[in-house]
């Protein structure tokens, strides 16, 4: 099956939940808060996403750059229907494309998804987190 790989201008918020809802990521993001989902879209300058030829969503990869050294990369996802099919590690690609050579790319990862971030060639680094009081 063809799988588009594209940048997102207007990723829709229906869109993004029918991702994040089929994958373990679903409890940790506010998917009952669609206002606070819209926000968290309208301030990511680089959404890609994985479409099948009809248009479904399967992934996608949710980042923010300075758009001339780094880019950190909040969500990846792809649903569970969709894994193991190379879907994550090509929605990566695409934002390195379209980053450029001269951006580098963070992930804080998942402990359970370090495996893959690894597989992929990415270098492991250490991550530091300050949690909000606020995830509704
Ligand atoms: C992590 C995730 C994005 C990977 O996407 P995916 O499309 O299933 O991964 P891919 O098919 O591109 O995998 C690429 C390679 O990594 C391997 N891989 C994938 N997940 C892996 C894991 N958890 N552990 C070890 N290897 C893994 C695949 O087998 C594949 O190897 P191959 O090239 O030898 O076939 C996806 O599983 C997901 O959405 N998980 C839930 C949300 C999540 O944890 N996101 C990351 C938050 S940090």
């Amino acid at each position: 099956m063809t799988i588009v790989y594209a940048r997102e201008q207007n990723l829709s918020v229906e869109d993004y939940a029918a991702v994040v809802s089929e994958t373990t990521m679903r409890t940790n993001r506010p998917l009952a808060n669609p206002a606070r989902v819209a926000e968290m879209l309208a301030g990511s300058n680089l959404i890609v996403s994985a479409r099948d030829a009809d248009g479904t969503i399967l992934g996608l990869a949710r980042c923010m750059s300075d758009t001339a050294w780094i880019c950190y990369c909040s969500d990846l996802a792809v649903k569970e229907s969709a894994q193991g099919r190379g879907i994550g590690k090509a929605l990566l690609d695409k934002c390195t494309e379209l980053l450029g050579p001269r951006i580098g790319l963070v992930i804080a990862a998942y402990p359970e998804a370090a495996p893959f971030y690894e597989k992929i060639g990415m270098e492991p680094a250490q991550a530091f987190y300050r949690g909000r009081t606020d995830d509704k």
